[in-house]
């Protein structure tokens, strides 16, 4: 029969061997040992069954008490291992806040969308309202709605690519004109910013791929003044200084009379460089009265309704803004270009 002695002594054997525990892991298998299932402690207590009645009590007691204690001594054990790993682990994983961070590259707008949200704003500023039209148009109304017929040689201005099913990548925003004035009832006032394509060669005034906003106002009694006066506030406001224009007289099938505006250049100051091809001046926009017959194919009376167009060149206004010589940097992807604005 185990005596309390040996109890002690089985107890302080114990202790000497969870003391001794260097990980969670060592201990587990200590405890498995001792208090696992087919452990230690349910061995002794499987002796209990063949003592007599009185002993089996005293002993079970004693056994009961070495359990409580070896449970204690375990937990103990347990805690003192978990914090001495977590401190390891937070002296392994010091965070050393004066090391300077990293630098996030931050990414900024494109000097067209720059400049293109900027037109928006000041025309809006003059109670315009801003409209869209689809980058691939049909030849009504890219051309025939325009009064620019099939066999009109006025067609080959526009260098065109052509896609399949009779459709084509728009040349010009002007064919946003005529889908506005088929939805709307005049009086109205409105630009329209996007994208137009021309099959052409490109030097450092012309793109392939550009930019252009169309401006659009019909009334009763709009004449080509509101255009000049509207026009030079628009362009000082943008360009935040007094600027100077030319208008030439000039033709567009859908505008009579027709004009083109052309801007003193910037960058030379009118000396002449390659931006405005050594002239001294920057064609801008086109321009013109709304001829009757384009008013009467978006289905309004002519008779009644009037007013002027544009087409500006968004890029090359963008160009004389910010000073850049050569248009093809904006679709170059050259990041020391981009990074400068
Ligand atoms: C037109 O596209 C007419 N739709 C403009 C218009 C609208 C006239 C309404 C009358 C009434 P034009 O082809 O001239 O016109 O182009 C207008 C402007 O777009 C030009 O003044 C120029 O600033 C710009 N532009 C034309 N071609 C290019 C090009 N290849 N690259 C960059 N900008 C261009």
């Amino acid at each position: 029969m185990l005596k309390t002695k040996e109890l002690e002594a089985f107890l302080e054997k114990a202790k000497e061997k969870i003391q001794k525990a260097d990980s969670i892991e060592g201990l587990k298998k200590i405890y498995n040992f001792y208090l696992g299932k087919n452990g230690e402690i349910t061995r002794l207590f499987s002796l209990l069954k063949d003592l007599p009645q009185d002993k089996k009590r005293e002993l079970g007691v004693g056994l009961n008490a070495l359990k409580r204690r070896l449970k204690e001594l375990f937990e103990i054990k347990e805690k003192e291992l978990k914090d001495k790993e977590v401190g390891l682990k937070l002296k392994k994983e010091k965070i050393d806040i004066t090391i300077p961070g990293y630098r996030i590259e931050k990414g900024h707008l494109h000097p067209i969308t720059m400049a293109r949200r900027e037109i928006e704003e000041i025309f809006r500023s003059m109670g315009f309202e801003v409209a869209e039209g689809p980058e691939v148009e049909t030849e009504w109304y890219n051309f025939d709605a325009l009064n620019i017929p099939k066999d009109h040689p006025a067609r080959d201005a526009w260098d065109t690519f052509y896609l399949k099913n009779a459709l084509l990548l728009r040349t010009h925003t002007s064919p946003v004109q005529i889908r506005y004035m088929e939805r709307h009832q005049p009086p109205f006032r409105i630009i329209a910013p996007g994208r137009v394509f021309r099959h052409e060669a490109t030097d450092a005034s012309h793109e392939f791929d550009f930019w252009q906003v169309e401006g659009l106002v019909i009334d009763k009694t709009i004449n080509a003044a509101h255009f000049k006066a509207i026009i030079l506030e628009f362009l000082e406001h943008f360009f935040k200084k007094r600027v100077k224009i030319r208008l030439r007289p000039s033709y567009f099938p859908f505008t009579e009379p027709s004009f083109e505006v052309d801007l003193g250049c910037f960058v030379c100051q009118g000396k002449g460089c390659s931006t405005c091809k050594k002239t001294g001046w920057v064609e801008l926009l086109g321009a013109g009265m709304v001829h009757p017959n384009v008013i009467k194919n978006s289905g309004l009376n002519p008779k009644f309704w009037q007013g002027f167009a544009f087409g500006v060149g968004l890029d090359r206004l963008a160009m004389m803004r910010y000073k850049i010589d050569d248009i093809r940097w904006f679709h170059s992807a050259d990041l020391r270009f981009l990074k400068q604005f």
